[in-house]
């Protein structure tokens, strides 16, 4: 490998596969690589997959087809496939697409450099077995110079019926609270605002570190985490996902109403409001349960953003049982649902019944939740118009060079009239004055407006 040699990454998926591929383009800048716009004019060129839905999977070997057939003509290419779909196919992928050079499972994403070597020696290597997560120590090479993702938690050890996710991903590995709290430090440091710390299952976090208090209370809880990490300075905001609601506790709810940089906005998906459907899906909470929590949400932070996930026409999903779904969507006036049509996945119980819907069934549904969804978000919406919200600048609006873009505490996409060498990075009082289903426009006040 020469100094000149240029790497490309595309990355699907969700944000872990994100800040993996952050922590990756670490490693390979640390050898010496480049960053190269596009994959054409790279020589090593890494796919980080995602294997959620069978739709991201395929997407992933149209992207490598065409990379593959390059190959043949220039035969010095490295081709990577990271992430979920190089952890469920394993040597499979090779019988499919035998010119790639390394296939590595998600945890892997640490050992890259070492991997590679093996390759540039002339290996062809597939890295998927269960291995414990070693400490990254390159810099990655984060998208954003304002916000950035630290990993919490890898993996994950529930085992809803639909998911892929636990096996791809592996059992459990929180990092130690030190190990987190560091990163942050340099985050500061180094001029990042805000943080977002990331896991499947986040409220699983330090089930498998030691530690329990002298009143026989885990410790090492994602609360004690944000106790923990609240005060390490420069980082003025803190967000956590994803949420789940089995797992969700009112100390939880309690901690981010009392310290002041966790945004009060939650991700917690609900996957369905019919209790049967949540039953066979294995979520271990009732759609009463669910409800009980956003309440109590809202009780101590009424105006707190919520954020969810759903997944409509699960296998044996009646017309009355998916009415209960956009019954709990309407009554609980969310700012964004992620939705999606139940796919099959392979190595999942689910995805071997015999009751699946027709896809009809499952498309109609989905744009029906869609369209209700829509209505909400834009009700939600609404209730910016005319407030002062703090934003914090990320960047330049792309589609306007005279207009920055941020973020409210509540993480809607707000645009206002600014310019990005003077703001970014700032936090900065914005009266909105332009309300969509998804982002918001305003006009910048003097820093002292209050919010
Ligand atoms: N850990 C998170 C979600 C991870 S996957 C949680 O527990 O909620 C992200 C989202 O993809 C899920 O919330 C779910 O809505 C969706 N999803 C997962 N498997 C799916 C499948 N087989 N078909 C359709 N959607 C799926
Ligand atoms: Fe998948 Fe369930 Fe784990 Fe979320 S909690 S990643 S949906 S198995
Ligand atoms: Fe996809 Fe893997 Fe994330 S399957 S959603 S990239 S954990």
């Amino acid at each position: 490998m020469t100094a000149r040699s240029r790497y490309h990454i595309t990355t699907f998926g969700c944000q872990m596969n994100k800040a993996d591929s952050e922590r990756m383009a670490g490693v390979l800048e640390n050898m010496g690589l480049q960053w190269s716009d596009t994959p054409e004019q790279a020589d090593v060129i890494l796919y980080n997959t995602c294997s959620i839905r069978d739709n991201a999977e395929q997407k992933v070997y149209s992207y490598l087809g065409r990379q593959a057939k390059r190959k043949h003509h220039d035969p010095k290419l490295t081709l990577i496939v990271a992430g979920c779909v190089a952890q469920q196919e394993g040597e499979a992928l090779l019988r499919r697409v035998p010119e790639v050079d390394l296939i590595m499972g998600p945890q892997h994403a640490n050992r890259l450099q070492d991997l590679l070597e093996q390759v540039f020696d002339g290996n062809q290597v597939v890295a998927t077995e269960p291995i414990h997560i070693v400490e990254d120590i390159t810099k990655p090479r984060r998208d954003s110079s304002v916000t950035a993702w630290v990993n919490v938690i890898y993996g994950c050890n529930e085992r809803c019926t639909y998911c892929v996710v636990p096996g791809v991903r592996g059992v459990e590995q929180s990092r130690t609270p030190e190990a987190i709290r560091q990163d942050m430090v340099l985050l500061g440091q180094q001029g990042y605002k805000e943080v977002t710390l990331l896991g499947q299952n986040i409220d699983a976090y330090g089930r498998d570190l030691p530690g329990i208090t002298p009143e026989g209370r885990r410790q090492n809880t994602l609360t004690d985490l944000l106790y923990f990490v609240h005060d390490v300075p420069g980082i003025e905001r803190i967000r956590f996902a994803t949420s789940h609601p089995r797992y969700f506790t009112e100390r939880l709810i309690r901690a981010c109403h009392e310290l002041p940089k966790v945004c009060e906005h939650f991700h917690i998906p609900f996957q369905s409001g019919d209790n049967d459907v949540l039953k066979a899906m294995a979520r271990g909470y009732t759609h009463e349960k669910y409800r009980r929590i956003i309440h109590k949400i809202r009780a101590l932070m009424p105006d707190a953003a919520i954020s969810a996930d759903a997944i409509v026409g699960f296998p044996g999903e009646t017309e009355a049982q998916f009415e209960n779904t956009l019954r709990l969507v309407e009554h609980l006036e969310f700012d964004l649902v992620n939705t999606a049509a139940y796919s099959p996945r392979p190595g999942t119980p689910a995805a071997v019944w015999e009751n699946q819907l027709e896809e009809e069934v499952k498309s109609d549904r989905l744009q029906r939740l869609n369209h209700l969804m829509s209505q909400m978000a834009t009700e939600r919406s609404h209730r910016y118009a005319g407030r002062v919200e703090e934003i914090l600048v990320e960047d330049q609006n792309p589609k306007d060079p005279a207009q920055v873009m941020g973020r409210t505490r509540g993480n809607r996409l707000t645009f206002f009239p600014g310019n990005i060498a003077e703001l970014q990075g700032q936090l900065v009082p914005v009266k909105i004055t332009e309300v969509r289903s998804f982002s918001i426009t305003g006009e910048r006040l003097p820093a002292e407006a209050v919010v």
